[in-house]
């Protein structure tokens, strides 16, 4: 099982995405990558459509991947845009990525570049996360 990469290493891995974003309405490229419990990292680039609100979202890609790949334990997700610094992730990206990984660190890049890190929990108090109250 490998340590956990430097966040510098993980921003820099969302960085290398972002040509191959598929912003064509916004241009508005947006890289992601997950990172899973055994140190596997996963990208996610955002994927538009002519029908703007089906969208798709870097974060979400990248989760939807990973899982597909077989993780189900996330340690980290690195984001990063070229024109906003830090880009947070959307209302519909945090509620999933929640749902899918409750102890994810998020990692962006202030205006200056610096690495920052923050847990996801905090951005999305009092979650809707499942359907009955348990234990
Ligand atoms: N977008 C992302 O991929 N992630 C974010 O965190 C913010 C927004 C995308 C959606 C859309 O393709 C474009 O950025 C502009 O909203």
């Amino acid at each position: 099982m490998a340590g956990p990469a430097p966040a510098a290493e993980l921003l820099a891995a969302a960085w290398k995405l972002l040509p191959l974003a598929a912003a064509r309405y916004s241009g508005f490229r947006v890289g992601a990558v997950i990172e899973d419990a055994s140190g596997g990292v996963h990208p996610g680039v955002n994927v538009e459509s002519v029908s703007y609100g089906l969208s798709l979202c870097a974060e979400r890609a990248a989760l939807a991947g990973a899982i597909a790949r077989g993780a189900n334990s996330f340690r980290r997700i690195a984001v990063v845009s070229e024109r906003l610094k830090p880009v947070f992730p959307c209302g519909a990206c945090r509620q999933l990525l929640l749902e899918y990984a409750p102890d994810l660190t998020l990692l962006v890049e202030g205006p200056e570049g610096r690495p920052e890190e923050i847990p996801l929990r905090d951005l999305l108090p009092r979650p809707f996360i499942r359907l009955e109250a348990g234990p």
